[in-house]
């Protein structure tokens, strides 16, 4: 097991949160320049990459898949384990002879690790024109216009107030059929592991009838699912006295009291019965029982809730300043299956090799994840972030070999429970949304379930977007297979 993971440190389902890039798609709308971007970490940066996509588009760029034709290459990046940065900075240098031989293009870096390393960024890489933090991307096209005059910038500043709200993003690699939604942006927790407070600012949430117009407008397009995107979503909170009171218009004075997330979501379930609505992520301190039932009462509101825990145990959890422990945290997931049952689907984050993590305490985290039964996690071992609380208050002290180890345990068990998990669905009737073909032959298609699995089936000359009852005939620990009922 050791060897496989010898290279990763993450190890995620498809289209997982965190995992490869991804390109930009081609546009073609008779623009004069051409933007290239690849998109590294979590959703929220490819949904950023969808808003500098327009923000650029607005300036005279369209998007190209050939970063050979670009006249602007922009790595959306994440700081959030060295190995993504590293990942990064290889990148940097595969682009080393192509801008040699065009010195006219160029190159810039954007998202987190632009925010954490700033002005240090254009000194260490000396390819990069221009650093451009996820406050700032309202600048991009003066600063990329400075660039082409042969000044290099970087602008890092992080406000309080910028949501882009008003920005309509460009779906980029879009299936056509779900599409993210910025809610909120930031994050005020203080996860003693966590490099996002620092590079993504405080918290703030994006006004919400500028959500729901983006979900009406997507559902008008066609698209069928909308994901709500945050840090946390829970903490969403948004009132017209409190955000941008002098953009207060009509609609807005008709609130009068503070909307939370179970507000918002109901808003975005309202906009239709065939729009699915997901979210992520849910942190286990805020979730409420009001968010449970908004979920129970919405057949459209996805049955499906990432909540990561990152450790089983009580006492690391405190040092992680997760702000609970592990009793907090089974009591949640009671009351997710007392509401919502036991075809909610669950998954976590788990970090294995935390600071001064003992071998009981790790077995903590595979206790936990045999009561939970988490349906798939995403699983890391524990990398120290410079400037964040526990790279200042702890020493990272579990060798590398020990941390690797734990982690294929952790992975070893959630494959095991995965499956476990799979086979209580076969024979279940359910309701798949396509979203295409299956990657591994173009005579199936593939779907998926309220509580996000994929589903597999023979081609029944169905399309993307369309809903199919199916019944699952067989699984393996990843994918579920299905027949269509008619
Ligand atoms: N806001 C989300 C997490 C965003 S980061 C939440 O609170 O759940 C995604 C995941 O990366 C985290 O849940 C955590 O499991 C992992 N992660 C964050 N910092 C890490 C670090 N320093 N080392 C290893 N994994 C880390
Ligand atoms: Fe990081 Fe914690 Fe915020 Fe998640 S909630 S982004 S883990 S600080
Ligand atoms: Fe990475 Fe930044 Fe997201 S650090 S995980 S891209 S918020």
């Amino acid at each position: 097991m050791e060897n496989i993971i010898k290279d990763i440190d993450i190890i995620a389902p498809e289209e997982a949160q965190a995992c490869d890039f991804k390109t930009t798609g081609d546009e073609n709308t008779g623009k004069s320049k051409k933007l290239y971007i690849e998109s590294y970490g979590c959703q929220m940066n490819f949904s950023d990459s969808e808003i500098v996509a327009s923000i650029m588009k607005e300036n005279g760029f369209d998007t190209t898949s050939d970063f050979e034709q670009a006249d602007v290459i922009f790595l959306n990046t994440c700081s959030i384990r060295e190995k993504a940065e590293q990942t990064v900075r290889k990148r940097l240098s595969q682009f080393n002879s192509l801008k040699k031989s065009k010195p006219e293009m160029t190159i810039g870096v954007l998202g987190c690790m632009a925010e954490r390393l700033k002005e240090k960024l254009l000194e260490e890489e000396k390819i990069v024109d221009v650093v451009v933090g996820p406050d700032a991307y309202r600048d991009l096209p003066n600063l990329v216009s400075s660039a082409e005059d042969g000044h290099k910038g970087v602008n890092t500043f992080l406000s309080r107030e910028e949501t882009y709200a008003d920005i309509s993003p460009v779906r980029l690699n879009s299936n056509g059929v779900s599409a993210f939604i910025s809610i909120m942006r930031g994050c005020d927790n203080m996860c003693s592991f966590c490099v996002v407070p620092f590079t993504r600012g405080r918290e703030r949430s994006r006004d919400p009838f500028s959500i729901v117009e983006e979900a009406k407008d997507l559902f008008e397009k066609g698209y069928k699912e909308v994901t709500l995107l945050g840090q946390n979503v829970d903490s969403y909170k948004w009132s017209p006295e409190e955000n941008n009171k002098a953009r207060l218009n009509k609609k807005e004075e008709e609130v009068s009291s503070v909307i939370n997330f179970a507000h918002l979501l109901e808003m975005v379930a309202k906009v239709s019965p065939k729009l699915r609505v997901r979210f992520s992520t849910s942190h286990p301190k805020d979730i409420t029982d009001e968010v449970l039932y908004t979920i129970k009462k919405y057949d459209n509101i996805c049955k499906y809730i990432h909540l990561p825990v990152q450790s089983g145990n009580s006492r690391v959890l405190e040092m992680m300043n997760r702000t609970y422990d592990r009793e907090w945290y089974l009591e949640r997931v009671s009351k997710i299956r007392e509401i919502l049952g036991e075809e909610c689907g669950i998954s976590s984050d788990m970090i294995a090799g935390f600071c001064t993590e003992t071998e009981e305490e790790h077995r903590d985290t595979l206790t936990l994840m045999d009561i939970v039964k988490y349906d798939f996690s995403y699983m890391f071992f524990y990398s120290e972030r410079p400037g964040t609380l526990a790279a200042k208050k702890y020493e990272d002290d579990i060798p590398l070999s020990i941390k690797k180890r734990r982690l294929a345990e952790i992975i070893e068990k959630q494959s095991t429970i995965s499956l476990e998990r799979n086979k209580l669905d076969v024979g279940k009737i359910q309701e798949i949304l396509i979203e295409g073909t299956s990657k591994r032959s173009e005579e199936q298609l593939r779907g998926r379930n309220s509580a996000n699995k994929v589903v597999i089936i023979p081609n029944h000359l169905f399309k993307k977007g369309d809903y199919v009852k199916v019944k699952i005939t067989d699984c393996s620990a990843a994918t579920l297979f299905g027949e269509v009922v008619y």
